[in-house]
């Protein structure tokens, strides 16, 4: 089994999508091993972004991320990391495939609601960046 970083951001949170996003990671096949509710300081969202300090969007990334509380939670199940990103649908709403979180509650490529990790190491860090090992049941 394979672990993987999903976080409900502040959009999804507002809209109460919280319930109705666990559940269609229920029914994918996804074990939840680990959940909690944050806001996140200006300094944590620089930090979790790092790699994309240096993008035009950055700042705006950060204030939208700390605008409110966030859903982050720890997904286990085969190919974690590629089945969560399939199910999100593609970072760009408009680009995202019928079904997905994205295109269906999105508003824009920065507003996506969902974030999942990338690749092995991305999850690795994202999750540690979350939880300790204790909070992963
Ligand atoms: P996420 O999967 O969390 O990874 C980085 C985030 O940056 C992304 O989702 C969007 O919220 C945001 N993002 C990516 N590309 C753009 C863009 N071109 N303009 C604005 N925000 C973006």
């Amino acid at each position: 089994m394979e672990q993987t970083l999903s976080i409900i951001k502040p959009d999804g949170v507002k809209k109460g999508l919280t319930g109705k996003i666990i559940l269609m990671f229920e029914e994918n096949g996804f074990e939840i091993k680990a959940i909690k509710k944050v806001q996140l300081t200006k300094k944590e969202a620089e930090e979790f972004y790092y790699v994309h300090k240096d993008r035009p969007f950055f700042d705006s990334l950060i204030s939208f991320m700390t605008e409110g509380a966030i859903v982050p939670m720890v997904l286990s199940a085969e190919s974690a990391i590629s089945k969560n990103r399939e199910i999100m649908g593609a970072t760009n709403p408009k680009d995202a495939k019928e079904g997905t979180i994205r295109k269906m509650f999105a508003e824009s490529i920065e507003r996506n609601i969902v974030h999942g990790s990338d690749s092995p190491e991305s999850s690795k860090s994202e999750i540690s960046f979350f939880f300790n090992i204790l909070e992963i049941l």
